[in-house]
């Protein structure tokens, strides 16, 4: 089938992107994002292109070539799957917060609730593509629903992950390393991957398309992030060693990193990781391989979140310790809330974790972020149990400039390793703060002759 008309369920941080770039790269398919999320469907469209929800580095001058043209953002959901030859499923699909599996399992609500309204409004034979993360085997539950609730229509399921990492997410999607889609391996199976295959090789080279199988497509995305997560947790549990012993853990990471088997990326020491991806999926490899009765399989990942978590809170307990054993009425300036540079996405952010240990130790956090709003810091903080507003309001605040936050502050803890907090006018910095001026580096991203130069107390991380 040729594919003029796509619609994709989700506009978040992956559909919105996503179906950016097939615009762009295919002027001949209409794409249109839908959304439940009025307001962000708003943002989407709104006239000052700037201020579309996500934050991504060249995004939002892709979006402005196409919008209006053969890319459109609407509340409309059955009309648009209605219109669609494929529909590509993004919703959210979080960690469960309830019932059997809770804290572990996926939550799939979002995705059955998505198959059911497309077996409902379907009239015609349709192609539905799981663009979100999903457990290995989430490909027949959609069958079934679709099969057994649908007006007759015939409908092919496909997996097509994605690998795109926010902050570098328009990069990604247009070099991605590979594209990968799972499919049937009947006729029709095959015919539906062909369809897919056609619309990415608009702009993807064939050899970089991979095809698959629908299972090893699921397993494979919970993998690669599995992987990714666990090089992290691997040198962050060297860089606690590094401290005790000496070495230098930027200088391990280098030496290990260029052996070839090994490879450079992924391979710096931080706070801990965060983001919406690592947490969630591993925690759901956990889950589907406890329920296979595979414990010591299960056992082996959940050590990568055992380890980000100790990462994250040994961050806080560090400067505790160094502040002479109390931060409290202390004023402790954040610099960044993000889970990475160049995204405003703050989901599972190492910051989150570092301020709820330290307001608990009545510190008063004072938090600048060049892109996360003020409302999203209180909100992060009012979803974690040991937290309420009214404590909030006590132990943090924002600004909007970091000379600002770091004013009369005990200490600075770099959480987002932003670029422009390297561009800053340290010896300012360090003018305004009380003295001994203490730099808590989550990113070893600021030069430590430099601040140490200047009169500043500076911590890395791993050294
Ligand atoms: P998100 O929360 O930013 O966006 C999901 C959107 O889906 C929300 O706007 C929500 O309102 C909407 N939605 C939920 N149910 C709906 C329904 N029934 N009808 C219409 N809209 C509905 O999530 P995201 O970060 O874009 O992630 C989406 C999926 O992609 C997840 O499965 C995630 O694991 C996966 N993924 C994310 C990333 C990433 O970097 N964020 C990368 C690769 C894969
Ligand atoms: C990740 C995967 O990289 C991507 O392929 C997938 O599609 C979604 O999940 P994302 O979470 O957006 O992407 O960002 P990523 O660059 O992977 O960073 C995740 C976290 O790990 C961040 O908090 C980052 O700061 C941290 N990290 C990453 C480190 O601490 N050290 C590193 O060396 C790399």
């Amino acid at each position: 089938m040729k594919i003029t008309n796509i619609c994709c369920i989700g506009a978040g941080y992956v559909g919105g992107p996503t179906m950016a770039v097939i615009a762009q790269k295919c002027p001949h398919i209409k794409v249109t994002v839908v959304d439940l999320n009025e307001q962000r469907i708003a943002k989407w469209n709104d006239a000052d292109v700037e201020n579309i929800p996500v934050y991504e580095p060249g995004l939002s001058n892709i979006v402005a070539q196409s919008r209006g043209k053969n890319l459109f953002f609407s509340t409309e959901v059955d009309k648009a799957i209605e219109e669609a030859q494929l529909i590509f499923i993004s919703v959210n699909t979080p960690t469960k917060t309830y019932g059997s599996g809770k804290g572990m399992a996926a939550d799939l609500k979002y995705i059955e609730l998505c198959a059911r309204q497309i077996a409902r409004v379907s009239k015609d034979n349709k192609i539905v593509v799981e663009k979100s993360t999903l457990p290995v085997r989430t490909a027949e539950a959609i069958k079934n629903i679709l099969d057994h609730t649908g007006n007759g229509v015939q409908f092919q399921i496909l997996s097509n992950p994605e690998f795109l990492a926010e902050g570098t997410a328009v990069d990604d999607l247009l070099n991605p390393d590979r594209v990968l889609i799972g499919g049937d391996t009947t006729p029709e199976g095959q015919n539906a991957i062909q369809s897919l295959v056609e619309v990415y090789s608009n702009w993807v080279p064939k050899e970089r398309i991979l095809t698959t199988n629908i299972w090893s497509s699921e397993l494979s995305k919970l993998t690669a992030n599995a992987f990714l997560a666990q090089r992290v947790s691997s040198i962050n549990a060297l860089s606690e060693l590094c401290e005790k012993t000496g070495a230098d853990v930027s200088e391990v990471a280098k030496a290990i990193g260029m052996d070839s088997r090994i490879g450079s990326k992924f391979l710096k020491a931080s706070v801990g990781f965060g983001g919406s991806c690592f947490q969630k999926d591993i925690l759901n490899l956990v889950y589907i391989s406890k329920s296979f009765g595979l414990h010591e399989v299960a056992d082996y990942w959940e050590q990568v979140i055992i380890m980000n978590d100790h990462q994250k809170r040994r961050f806080a307990k560090n400067i505790i310790k160094t502040l002479y054993n109390t931060v409290s009425g202390k004023k402790i300036a954040f610099l960044g809330w993000s889970f990475k540079k160049d995204t405003n996405d703050t989901r599972e952010s190492a910051a989150i974790y570092v301020a709820d240990d330290l307001i608990s130790e009545q510190a008063n956090i004072a938090v600048f972020d060049p892109k996360v709003e003020e409302k999203q810091i209180l909100n992060d903080l009012n979803t974690l149990e040991s937290r309420t507003d009214e404590k909030n309001a006590k132990g943090i605040q924002t600004y909007n400039n970091a000379y600002e936050a770091c004013s009369n502050a005990h200490a600075i803890a770099v959480l987002t390793e932003w670029d422009e907090f390297k561009t800053y006018d340290w010896q300012k910095i360090y003018d305004g703060m009380l003295k001994p001026a203490f730099v808590f580096d989550g990113r070893n991203l600021l030069d430590k002759n430099k601040l140490e130069k200047i009169g500043f107390v500076y911590q890395a991380i791993g050294s």
